[in-house]
């Protein structure tokens, strides 16, 4: 049995709306370290996970654990500073959970960010890449078990889950604000490993330009309720053997740092637009 059960999702929601007197239409999951966009949301109404009604908790460094409601770019928007991995233990089911409760209080996008190391070798550290599409890599689905047919289909479509739409105006607001962006195909594994040269040089020719341990399960669920999603990818380093160096989540929390003020305009100037 799967924790996507109506029922939990709709407490969780009951919850949050007792506490908040805006209806947010835009859902926002920051990646590791930019969960500082918090800072930038007006008439903040700030929820810890803890006190909502069957939300799982953050366990890794960089992840705060909280729900922010408020307005960005004049826009109602509801963020979850920290989010939920699958390398954390959790299930499938509870990673997602959030993005169902998101929906269910009113977001009907969703803007999700992630750190992730360059696959493709003419990708640089501090390159952002819109994610076009994606390969499931961590053998899990959040979509196993019961289907409940108010939360969407059986057998979803996911022939674009990555919305076309929603690309054209981020390499829009990326443009006006002077800088490009990479667009590619975000692989995802479980972790909490990085993978080995060999598994790198296997993803490249199975299409990937990006990997990471995130993401994946939160845009199936959002696919399967409906949500329209923009995924932008923040290149941390580079991949397993293309460097002649070790991979370390310092250098993904460095890079990361280096590039927040662009990530965090060009998100802020999307959901102006939205
Ligand atoms: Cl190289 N691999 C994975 N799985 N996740 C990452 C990464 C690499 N760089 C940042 N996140």
């Amino acid at each position: 049995m799967n924790n996507l059960k109506a029922s939990h999702i709709q407490e969780a929601a009951a919850y949050i709306n007792s506490k908040i007197a805006i209806k947010p239409e835009v859902g926002l999951i920051m990646g590791s370290g930019l969960g500082i966009l918090g800072d930038h949301i007006e008439e903040a109404v700030t929820i810890p996970y803890d006190e909502i009604p069957h939300f799982p908790l953050s366990t890794v460094e960089g992840h705060a654990g909280e729900l922010m409601i408020g307005k960005l770019s004049g826009r109602p928007v509801v963020l979850m500073r920290g989010r939920f991995h699958l390398y954390e233990g959790y299930g499938p089911d509870l990673t997602a959970f959030p993005v169902r409760v998101m929906k269910a209080i009113g977001a009907s996008k969703l803007v999700v960010t992630n750190a992730a190391g360059g696959v493709n070798t003419s990708y640089n550290p501090g390159d952002l890449m819109l994610i076009s599409d994606h390969i499931n890599f961590q053998g899990r689905n959040p979509l196993v078990g019961p289907n409940d047919k108010e939360l969407g289909a059986r057998f979803p479509d996911m022939s674009q889950p990555y919305s076309k739409r929603l690309r054209e105006l981020a390499r829009g607001v990326a443009a006006e604000q002077g800088f490009s962006l990479q667009e590619g195909v975000y692989i995802a594994v479980l972790g909490p490993s990085y993978e080995t040269p060999a598994e790198i040089r296997m993803m490249r020719i199975l299409g990937a330009d990006a990997v990471g341990m995130s993401t994946v399960s939160e845009v199936i669920a959002a696919s399967h309720s409906g949500m329209e999603v923009l995924g932008i990818s923040c290149i941390s380093n580079m991949a397993s053997g293309i460097l002649d160096q070790p991979l370390s989540h310092d250098e993904v929390m460095e890079t990361t740092e280096r590039v927040k003020t662009q990530f965090l305009g060009l998100v802020k100037g999307v959901i102006s637009l939205l």
